[in-house]
């Protein structure tokens, strides 16, 4: 078999952040079983890491390793094996590339902080500078959509307008730095799932609109406004498949919290906090109550998906 292009860089590797939805409003399913959605992203300080080197033409293969690493698939439905391929497919020269891929995994999988989309669009990212492609940032955003709605917003970061089925991203005019607690759960959720549920709970959904009061609040910056201002639809449809996560935003409230939801399609649950110290303060209080798995803190919003070597 012929070997591949000279490597310009043998190995590449991504770091990607974890997302929220500050606002996630959803529609009745369209035609083609996707949700309308109307969502505000914000990218947190919670990264995997993807690393790309190369491998014999047309071969793609992965490891992961770190946060729930074995309820990771490693066959070709692996999203950062799917966004190499693709990406293979439309902009490489006849099969002449393949990619040795190594995920580090921070985010948890089936989390609601779409793990699985910020690998997938950290291996696009990686492999198109580890084969030196001719692509800009419009091409990658492209094949980000096809991969998945969430895909497209993990290669922009910061806080951005989501429409579409999500896809369909656009910076949002936003002030401030935001202080987050995250409360893993102990299992995970099936996105397809929470979106059936929510179909069975809200048979007469309106179209979704992105609330008026979250973009005031962003442009003002005060932590107090935005975490009035956090909503998400999918919510009840989570908290009907798993009713303890009512007691964690309950409890996380309790202990202060501005303001608390689950993060997209669950089980995680986010709070937003005035400063770092409460974020601190909430972090132990959440962890010795044990109601969820795992604490972490994050700041937001931060870039997105970008190459560290
Ligand atoms: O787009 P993605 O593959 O990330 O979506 C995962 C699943 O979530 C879809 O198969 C679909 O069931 C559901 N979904 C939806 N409407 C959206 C986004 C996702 O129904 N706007």
């Amino acid at each position: 078999m012929a070997s591949a292009a000279p490597p310009t860089a043998a190995l590449v590797r991504v770091q990607v952040p974890a997302q929220i939805n500050l606002a996630l409003k959803v529609g009745a399913p369209r035609p083609d079983g996707y949700h309308p959605l109307a969502t505000v992203y914000q990218a947190l300080s919670l990264y995997d890491q993807v690393q790309a080197e190369w491998a014999e033409p047309d071969r793609f293969e992965v490891v992961v390793s770190g946060e729930g690493a074995d309820q990771v698939p490693l066959d070709d439905s692996n999203l950062a094996v799917r966004a190499a391929r693709l990406l293979a497919q439309r902009h490489g020269p006849h099969d002449s590339h393949g990619a040795s891929l190594s995920i580090t995994k921070s985010i948890p999988v089936a989390g609601g902080l779409a793990g699985g989309s910020a690998n997938g669009a950290a291996a696009l990212l990686a492999c198109a500078a580890l084969w030196d492609l001719d692509v800009g940032p419009e091409d990658l955003r492209g094949l980000a959509a096809e991969l998945g709605s969430d895909v497209p917003f993990a290669l922009i970061g910061g806080t951005a307008v989501g429409s579409g089925r999500g896809e369909d991203v656009a910076p949002a005019l936003a002030r401030g730095t935001y202080q987050w607690v995250l409360a893993f759960g102990y299992h995970g959720l099936s996105t397809a799932a929470v979106y059936r549920r929510f179909d069975d709970l809200s048979p007469d959904a309106a179209p979704p609109e992105v609330p008026a009061e979250l973009m005031n609040a962003l442009r003002s910056g005060d932590p107090r406004l935005l975490g009035a201002a956090l909503s998400n639809d999918l919510q009840p449809a989570a908290l009907d498949l798993q009713p303890r996560l009512r007691t964690v935003l309950e409890t996380g409230l309790e202990y202060g919290a501005l303001g608390a939801l689950v993060s997209g399609s669950g089980p995680t649950c986010a709070f937003l906090v005035e400063s770092e110290s409460a974020a601190v303060d909430l972090s132990v209080s959440l962890s010795a109550e044990g109601l969820c798995r795992a604490v972490r803190r994050a700041t937001a919003p931060v870039v997105g998906a970008r190459i560290i070597n």
